[in-house]
């Protein structure tokens, strides 16, 4: 029998393989992004498990959302308690928060996390059924500043990858109470229309109305056209807010345009004032590369303090995707910058000897085993990406010389073998500056 990866599951390997951003230098280089910037705007990693308590999820994602209906990955463990594989992360990074007394602790309040992410849904480009996130949690402020820090992190990092045509889709959900007057307007607006609209709308209707804004049918966005705003539905506080969060990020530059759009709610129930999605025109249907909001009262829910909070999820594989459909650079981080290609024995266990050495020094090195012939392993040191490539047979091991070659030039050189690593050493030093 031959195994198969389960549906809407995919490796990240060594090269892309069928698909590019599945190569795992392009993750490791996003990856090295992700970390510098999160140190720029000093924010701390956290790290929490991959599977929690399903009740976690279902109070914090909310029990009528689609993730927890539809989309969970629940098992009971030998003990017969329900556990889930994170749909999400903000609620496992507020369980953390709260039991492990984080907000006690002064360097604990703004986090980030790099996880992967579990939802069964329907696999196509762009969704998957594991997925990665980058996630920032900023725990503690309710100033429209924290709002505008936490967007222009994730714009940053995109500014970064050297992302472009990105649109910033900014709303307003407003206060719970504005909310429920809200949903009661819009019902009252589609219900002489509840026929008309699809049947994922119909049912949404009672059990989550707010959901009906977002739906993507063209039926059902002819009728919203007529629908009530959020936006006009917002305590003045919350409307300062929102305006204020407007002001601050045209004044912080954002390289994106920021566009107001009223009919963005979001599929997670646990959203207050800001949310926001940024699209990208790169990706097909599912061109969310990153969205969050505030979630003011969702650590108290949870039986913790009465702090406020704001973040962002953004799906690594549609970053990737748009920076390729970008034709966006990608540096390769893992080469070698010498390649020993040993013909013979003894020339193996010499040039074993030169690998390690260099190694140590700080150079990446490899080495080419069991070579039958030199114009078969040559090519390798080329598919490899390597600098140099250096030949031993067992002419030069008698005359305790090396042939050197400059792949990228096409040069090639002479060498004694007492002089191979210093002038390594130097050449790596030279290129490292
Ligand atoms: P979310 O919108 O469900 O929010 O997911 C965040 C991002 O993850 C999406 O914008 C998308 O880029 C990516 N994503 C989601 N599902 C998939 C999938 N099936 N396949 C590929 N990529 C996907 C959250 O999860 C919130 N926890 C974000 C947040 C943090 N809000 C406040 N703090």
């Amino acid at each position: 029998m031959k195994y198969q990866i389960p549906k809407g599951l995919f490796d990240i390997l060594p090269c892309g393989a069928d698909e590019e951003w599945k190569d795992i230098d392009h993750w490791q280089y996003i990856e090295s992004i992700i970390h510098d910037v999160a140190k720029d705007y000093c924010y701390k990693e956290i790290r929490t498990p991959t599977f929690e308590r399903t009740e976690l999820f279902q109070r914090g994602v909310g029990a009528a959302s689609d993730i927890v209906t539809k989309e969970m990955y629940t098992f009971k463990d030998k003990a017969d308690r329900s556990m889930t594989l994170r749909p999400e992360g903000t609620s496992s990074i507020l369980r953390a928060f709260i039991e492990r007394h984080l907000d006690q602790q002064a360097k604990s309040h703004k986090l980030y996390y790099l996880a992967p992410m579990f939802r069964y849904e329907r696999p196509q480009a762009g969704r998957y059924r594991q997925h990665h996130q980058l996630g920032v949690e900023a725990i503690g402020s309710n100033q429209p500043e924290q709002d505008a820090e936490v967007i222009d992190l994730l714009c940053e990092l995109y500014r970064r990858l050297g992302l472009k045509n990105l649109t910033v889709m900014l709303n307003s959900v407003g206060d719970p109470q504005s909310r429920i007057e809200y949903k009661k307007a819009l019902k009252e607006y589609l219900h002489p229309h509840l026929s008309e609209l699809s049947k994922d709308s119909q049912e949404r209707f009672e059990k989550n109305p707010l959901r009906i804004l977002d739906s993507k049918e063209e039926k059902d966005q002819k009728i919203l056209k007529g629908a009530p705003s959020l936006l006009d539905h917002l305590s003045e506080d919350a409307k300062d807010h929102f305006e204020t969060v407007q002001k601050l990020l045209k004044q912080l530059k954002i390289p994106y345009a920021i566009k107001v759009n009223d009919k963005i709610v979001r599929g997670l129930d646990y959203y207050t004032r800001t949310v926001f999605e940024v699209v990208s025109t790169d990706l097909g249907a599912q061109n969310a590369i990153g969205a969050g909001g505030r979630y003011d009262g969702l650590i108290k829910s949870f039986g913790g303090p009465d702090l406020p909070g704001i973040g962002f999820g953004a799906g690594v594989e549609r970053i990737l995707q748009t920076m390729i459909a970008q034709n966006l650079n990608f540096p390769i981080l893992s080469k070698p910058f010498v390649y020993f290609i040993p013909l013979g024995d003894k020339a193996q266990k010499e040039c074993l000897l030169f690998t390690t050495q260099l190694r140590k020094e700080g150079i990446p090195a490899d080495i080419a085993l069991n070579v039958k012939k030199i114009h078969n392993a040559l090519p390798a040191a080329s598919m490899l990406n390597s600098d140099y490539a250096v030949i031993i047979g067992e002419e030069e091991l008698k005359k305790e010389r090396a042939t050197v070659k400059e792949l990228a030039e096409r040069k090639e050189k002479a060498l004694d073998l007492e002089d191979l690593v210093n002038f390594f050493k130097e050449l790596y030093n030279k290129k490292e500056r």
